[in-house]
């Protein structure tokens, strides 16, 4: 979900529908805004569907300069104009925008209604607006601080008052909040794509932290009320980047800009010298390196599967025992967190829920965590030890493209760094460091056959299911690649190891049911041609991504080789293309794929 507020002297209706606009790819099933009118109290304006249905449904006089919005992604409650944030208190007066969940949503509306307070809607947020308004505080911020003792879970909230008219208080436990400062007026919202238009000085609050903005000034305080000290920090991405630049999608943009990115993530960090990386904010010095003896890396989504490439890399460069898991289950299974082991927890966001929660549980037990995230100074990037930034620039589309490449390649960054203060050779090193020099120019000429791969989604848009297959370092593109095709075409599709298709997914093939089988030229290449025989036999159709054509297969996009350990890398991305310009053929929304958000920072 996307929150935004604003006070100050403009009108603030065009101003938070701009900002919704921007937080749009957070959640979009449905909007509100709710503003200190100059006349009457609070106004509010919700809708069903995306900010622009909610933009049709503000009325003629709905003036005034202090307001808050929010575009939802449904958790408590169905997507409907009744359950759209803000909401309010019976007598009105106060309005609330939340991200997040009150885990005692539930007694909590008990107890409201067992006092006769009736609640309009199915929301969990309903009862915070109920618990400020019968709260008798003095002031608003001690009333919010009221109704807070009352929440268990986690929160991002900004809060009216029509009585406050001077403010809004805002207050933070495991959803993010930024202030954007500006020159007599604030903003805050919950992502900073939403304030950068406007100012790029901003305060990111920590977990049980509040804030009260006012048109000239803000101040930050604790849940329980001692002040803390923040001073403002400046975004590093400028406003442009939030835009489509010619593009007619955020995912085509993004998937364009691959070449640029990974220049981004390797520029400053090589080592020709002594054929490694210099990675300024690892925080793990030489000796603590050669005393790890596993890493563990966890992720959500695309995010996991970038840390699948890079426990490989990891393994084949440095040498030491490495595997993925999804966060969401890592931190539920009560896993054994050694001391040897080290953690790296893998975001573009640095806020998806699951992930932060893993880091904190590790923290808890004492572990060592990096992280390899995009967003500057996001939660997961302040609260891990230290750790490799992306430098992907602001990804919008919902589903992952060049955050996933970077994020690999920043992967391939830190096992050469670790390979080479433990065992890997300067021969080697250079050779990696030959390969990842190598990259953009390949990623542009990849892109170049935009149009082949185009002709070919026409034919796989008519699929009914598809298999993704690889072996090894082939696996995590046949992953990803598949994640790629669902997310956004709807076509269903399964990854599998090349491997274990003829223990059971092979009873699936069938001439409507293609193939997709990743085949770098490796020392696996007989057996992966193998599996081509064993699909051609059951009647399949192949698509092969290849280094040279595969004779077996009904087409083949042929990528150029780099080192083999990097050759992943490479693979994935003329399936990014095929799985937009499938998704394009079956007319779906793209950037913003139904039932899906870009950042999942709730449980
Ligand atoms: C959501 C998005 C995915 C993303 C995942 C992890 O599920 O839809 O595209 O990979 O979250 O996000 P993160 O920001 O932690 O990388």
């Amino acid at each position: 979900c996307g929150i935004v507020g604003y006070i100050g002297k403009r009108d603030v209706a065009p101003l938070l529908l701009e900002g919704l606009q921007r937080l749009e790819y957070r959640g979009y099933d449905s909007a509100g805004i709710a503003i200190q009118s100059k006349s009457s109290g609070l106004k509010t304006a919700k809708a069903k569907g995306r900010v622009r249905e909610l933009e049709s449904r503000i009325p003629k006089r709905f003036a005034g300069t202090c307001g808050i919005a929010h575009t939802r992604w449904a958790t408590h409650g169905a997507p409907n104009d009744v359950n759209a944030h803000p909401h309010l208190d019976p007598a009105e007066k106060v309005a609330v925008v939340h991200n997040g969940i009150i885990d005692n949503a539930d007694d909590l509306r008990a107890k409201l209604g067992a006092e006769g307070i009736t609640l309009v809607s199915d929301t969990d947020t309903e009862v915070l607006a109920h618990l400020i308004g019968r709260a008798q505080e003095e002031t608003l911020e001690a009333r919010v601080r009221e109704a807070l003792r009352h929440i268990e879970g986690t929160y991002g909230i900004a809060v009216l008052h029509a009585d406050f008219p001077d403010r809004i208080v805002v207050a933070r436990n495991g959803s993010p909040v930024v202030l954007g400062i500006g020159e007599h007026e604030m903003f805050v919202a919950s992502d900073v794509a939403a304030l950068v238009s406007h100012t790029r000085q901003v305060v990111t609050l920590n977990d049980g932290e509040m804030a009260t903005i006012k048109a000239d000034d803000y101040r930050t305080y604790t849940t329980e009320g001692s002040r803390t000290s923040t001073s403002p920090e400046t975004v590093e991405w400028a406003a442009e980047s939030y835009d489509m630049g010619g593009h007619d999608t955020y995912m085509h943009k993004e998937i364009a800009e691959q070449a640029d990115a990974v220049d981004r993530v390797l520029r400053g960090r090589i080592d020709d010298r002594f054929a490694t990386v210099h990675l300024g904010g690892l925080n793990l010095d030489a000796r603590e390196a050669r005393g790890v003896r596993r890493v563990k890396i966890l992720g959500c989504g695309s995010a996991y599967h970038a840390g699948m490439i890079g426990a490989q890399l990891i393994e084949e460069l440095a040498r030491i025992p490495a595997d993925a898991e999804p966060a969401s289950e890592f931190r539920y299974r009560n896993a054994v967190v050694d001391p040897d082991t080290l953690y790296i927890a893998v975001s573009q966001s640095g806020e998806t829920y699951d992930t932060l929660a893993a880091v904190q549980e590790l923290k808890r037990k004492g572990a060592r965590v990096l992280g390899v995230v995009n967003v500057v100074g996001s939660a997961i990037a302040r609260e891990t030890d230290g750790g490799v930034y992306v430098h992907a620039g602001p990804e919008v589309c919902v589903v992952s493209t060049k955050c996933f490449t970077n994020t690999a390649v920043a992967f391939a960054l830190l096992a050469l760094h670790l390979g080479r203060i433990r065992d890997l050779s300067v021969a080697d090193g250079k050779r990696i460091i030959e390969g990842l020099r190598k990259l953009p120019e390949q990623i542009s000429g990849i892109l170049q056959d935009e149009a082949a791969i185009e002709k070919l989604a026409a034919d796989y848009a008519q699929a009914k299911s598809m298999m993704f297959v690889g072996r090894v370092r082939g696996y995590p593109v046949a992953r990803e690649a598949s994640l790629k095709l669902k997310e956004v075409s709807y076509i269903h599709a399964e990854a599998y190891p090349a491997s274990e298709l003829k223990h059971g997914p092979l009873a699936l093939i069938e001439p409507a049911v293609p193939t997709v089988a990743i085949i770098p030229d490796d020392e696996l290449l007989d057996k992966n041609r193998a599996t081509l025989e064993e699909i051609k036999a059951r009647s399949g159709t192949i698509l092969a991504v290849a280094h040279s054509e595969q004779e077996k297969a009904d087409h083949t996009i042929v990528v150029p080789r780099n080192e083999p350990e990097l050759d992943p890398i490479l693979m994935g991305i003329p399936l990014q293309l095929l799985a937009y310009h499938t998704a394009l053929a079956l007319d779906r929304d793209i950037d913003k794929p139904r039932n899906l958000a870009k950042s999942v920072t709730v449980e």
